[in-house]
This record gives C-alpha cells, sequence and structure tokens, in this order.
C-alpha cells in the first residue's frame, strides 16, 4: 500500500476503505508517514467528507492504536464525559466531583487546551503539585482508593489521534465532523467506559456553530457509539458567550471550587451541571428520575460532600490542598484591570471565540502545541448577555503578566461586549438531547 495512492483517492473524491484507513492510521502512528503526507491526506478529509463506514474505521483505528483502559473492575455502568470543546468549559471540575460523590466511579483522562477552547489538564495545573501524568496501573488504584482520578491523556491512549488532533490544530483543520467524531470516539472507546455523555457546544465558541451541524455531529457520534456498545447520549448546550465568568486556567479553577463548595454558582454552569450529571447517574444506574438526580446533586454541593471528594482526588494526586481551602493562596497575575461600559443598554452579545482569543493572547491558551502557557492569566467578565449595565459599570476584569497587553485587552473587550438599547433575552443553556 501507498500513502500517495490514498491521498490522491481521497483528493479525488474517492471513498477510503478499511484497509487504507488502518495503514494510514498505523504508518503515521509509527512515523513512518510524514507530517506533510499526513497533512495532505487530513485537508482531502477535511474537504471531501467521509462516509459513515469510513468514519467508522478511522474511530476504531485510532481507538486500537494503543492502549485499551480496563475499567471492567468497576462494573458494567462506567459513565465517561466529553464535551466537544469551548472557552470557559470548566464543567468536569464542577461536575465529576459530585458524580464520584454519589457513587459512580470516575476515571477521567482530558486534554489541554488548543486554540481558542480550553483544556482541563491545563486548568489542573493552576494546583500546585497536582500529578496529572500516571501509569495505567497508578491511575486505576485512584480509582479504586478514591473513586475519583482526572489525569491526563499522558498514558498510550488513541496515540494516533494525539499525533492527528496536534496536526489538525495546525493546519486549521479542527472543525469538521469526520475528524471531531473519530477523535473524540476514538478516545471515549480507549477510555474504557461502556456509558458516555457527550456534551456538544453549539454556538461561535463551539467548533459547531449551529445546531444542524452539531445535530450531524451527534449523528456520527451516536452511530459510532452504537457499533461500539457503548451506550450514548448527546446534550447540546449553547456556547455563544463563554461558560460561566472565567476564562483562563487558576481563575477557572477558582470558579469550578467555588460551584463545588456553593459559594458561587453560575446559572449558566449549574443547568449544564445539573443536566449533564443527571444523565450520567441515570446512565449508572443510580435513578432514572432526572429531577430527583439533579436533587441529590444539589445536596451533595450543600453538605460538602462533593466538596470534600474534590480535596480528596487533588490529595491523592500530590496536590496542595491547602491552596484549594485558601483560594487566595493561588498564583495570581500581575495585573487585575476592569474594563469600563462607555454606553447603557443591555448585553447582547459576548462572542466566546474572541474572548477565547484574547485568553489566548494574554497567555491563557497555545497558538501551538509547544507553546507554554500562564496559568494566573485571563478574563473574568463581570457581566452576561441578557444584563443591564450602565455607563462606568464594570463589563469585565484584564488578568494580565504584561502591562503591554492591557490597553490591547481594554479595547478588544470594549469591541466584543456588545451593547444594545432594546432589551435582551436571556439565551436558552441547553437546546435539546439525543
Ligand atoms: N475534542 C476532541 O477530543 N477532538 C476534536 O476533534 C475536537 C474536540
Amino acid at each position: 500500500m501507498n500513502i500517495l495512492d490514498i491521498i490522491a483517492k481521497k483528493r479525488d473524491k474517492g471513498i477510503l476503505n478499511k484497509e487504507e484507513i488502518e495503514y494510514f492510521v498505523k504508518e503515521y502512528t509509527k512515523g513512518t508517514i510524514t507530517d506533510y503526507q499526513a497533512a495532505a491526506l487530513i485537508m482531502a478529509i477535511y474537504i471531501n467528507g467521509m462516509n459513515e463506514n469510513e468514519i467508522t474505521n478511522l474511530t476504531l483505528a485510532m481507538a486500537y492504536s494503543g492502549e485499551i483502559v480496563d475499567l471492567s473492575k468497576f462494573g458494567n455502568n462506567v459513565v465517561d464525559k466529553h464535551s466537544t470543546g469551548g472557552v470557559g468549559d470548566k464543567v468536569s471540575i464542577a461536575l465529576l466531583p459530585i458524580i464520584a460523590s454519589l457513587g459512580v466511579p470516575v476515571a477521567k483522562m482530558s486534554g489541554r487546551g488548543l486554540g481558542f477552547t480550553g483544556g482541563t489538564v491545563d486548568k489542573f495545573e493552576a494546583i500546585p503539585n497536582y500529578k496529572t501524568e500516571f501509569t495505567m496501573e497508578e491511575f486505576i488504584k485512584n480509582v479504586e482508593k478514591t473513586g475519583i482520578s482526572m489525569i491526563s491523556q499522558s498514558l498510550d491512549i488513541a496515540p494516533a489521534d494525539k499525533k492527528i488532533y496536534a496536526l489538525r490544530d495546525t493546519i486549521s483543520c479542527v472543525d469538521s465532523i469526520p475528524l471531531i467524531a473519530s477523535s473524540i470516539m476514538s478516545k471515549k472507546i480507549a477510555n474504557g467506559a461502556n456509558k458516555i455523555v457527550l456534551d456538544v457546544t453549539v454556538g461561535l465558541g463551539a467548533f459547531m456553530k449551529n445546531i444542524k451541524q452539531a445535530q450531524e455531529l451527534a449523528t456520527e457520534m451516536l452511530k459510532i457509539g452504537k457499533l461500539s456498545n457503548r451506550e450514548t447520549i448527546c446534550i447540546f448546550t449553547n456556547m455563544n458567550e463563554p461558560l460561566g465568568y472565567a476564562v483562563g486556567n487558576t481563575l477557572e479553577m477558582i470558579e469550578a471550587v467555588k460551584f463545588l463548595r456553593g459559594e458561587e454558582t453560575p446559572e449558566d454552569l449549574k443547568e449544564v451541571v445539573l443536566e449533564l450529571g443527571s444523565y450520567m447517574l441515570k446512565l449508572a444506574g443510580k435513578g432514572d428520575n432526572l429531577q430527583e438526580n439533579k436533587q441529590r446533586m444539589l445536596e451533595n454541593i450543600r453538605n460538602q460532600k462533593a466538596y470534600n471528594k474534590f480535596l480528596q482526588m487533588v490529595s491523592n494526586q500530590g496536590g496542595d490542598i491547602s491552596y484549594i481551602e485558601d483560594l487566595s493562596k493561588l498564583e495570581k497575575a500581575k495585573y487585575i484591570v476592569p474594563v469600563y461600559s462607555i454606553c447603557d443598554g443591555y448585553i447582547e452579545e459576548i462572542n466566546a471565540e474572541d474572548i477565547g482569543k484574547l485568553a489566548c493572547y494574554l497567555g491563557a491558551g497555545r497558538l501551538k502545541k509547544e507553546d507554554s502557557i500562564q496559568v494566573s492569566v485571563g478574563l473574568v467578565l463581570n457581566k452576561k448577555i441578557s444584563d443591564i449595565v450602565k455607563k462606568g459599570d464594570v463589563l469585565a476584569y484584564v488578568h494580565s503578566n504584561d502591562e503591554k497587553n492591557l490597553q490591547y485587552a481594554t479595547d478588544r473587550i470594549l469591541d466584543i461586549f456588545k451593547i444594545s438599547e432594546a432589551e435582551i433575552e436571556k439565551p436558552k443553556i441547553l437546546l435539546g438531547i439525543m
């Protein structure tokens, strides 16, 4: 088999067979196919798409390109959760300790941020000494000991996806339905859970910009779930504006911890956490009544069981919990500067992608996968869509380590926050289920 023929076939809108897809995945993972050849094929897939068989074959080839986590000792109801990406998305941190505190084992591997979207692993780096890299045995032991472990995709899990995802990011080929569906589902299959709840984000700060695209993506992921015997649910959530108020690694960790402690509960974050969680509990066999599941989740926030579960996990993974108990100890940016509104009105739009890019510019994210990040920087919104605003009110706070960035960030915020004279309806956060 020859990679040149495979590239040419897809370039000319052909259908790749199982052997061709497996050959590409295997040889690219090994390094015998070069990045530029893989980039050509990925671009051809991006432009010409893939049919259902091709997507399934790509998913399975990537899933089995490395190790498969064996979670069978935790039973048949291990539930995993994955988001298709967003801005200010701290759902995993706020949700999974609650689920674990209700007796569902959580074995979660998360990624780092790429492009304008954030990654859970970077947010954990805000906690001094928190370890995100473990061997497979240690990872399983963590779950046995505390009921929850949240680590990076450092194990040899779907290495083909790791390579292809990083490549896609450098050649503007992330937002493709076949490539996203196969990327997410390959990791979920390799991660060993038999039930999956997917948060399919929709809007300006998501890869899927409208509900139709999101439904197409969900349809593909559900088909793969069915074929691989994983019960899968897709929940569509609104990602037009950032989720919650904080965008940036330490800032989001603080927001998630305050949520777990029941101290500050942004309404949109709460709705997403409760919705995803109520389905996770249902799939885990912990109760079919979604409203009751939500009440039990809220109860474990009130009685601190969820927060204590989080502390237990952080401590078990080497993290210094004194920084969680006293959040003011976490590293702060050198400059924290408010941006004031220059007019009266109602907030009409806060483009999440633009906010994500601004946070990246300040140093919270990476433009290339080798870039290092600054955990303390980012933005904290003070207003959300539909809020009333008066001239002189704070729209957002810029957290920056570099004085030179402040004027640019202020100008961008004034531009990104669109203010209308007419009242604006509060946007719906939950957009449907498949
Ligand atoms: N998240 C993933 O894991 N893969 C993608 O392709 C997009 C979002």
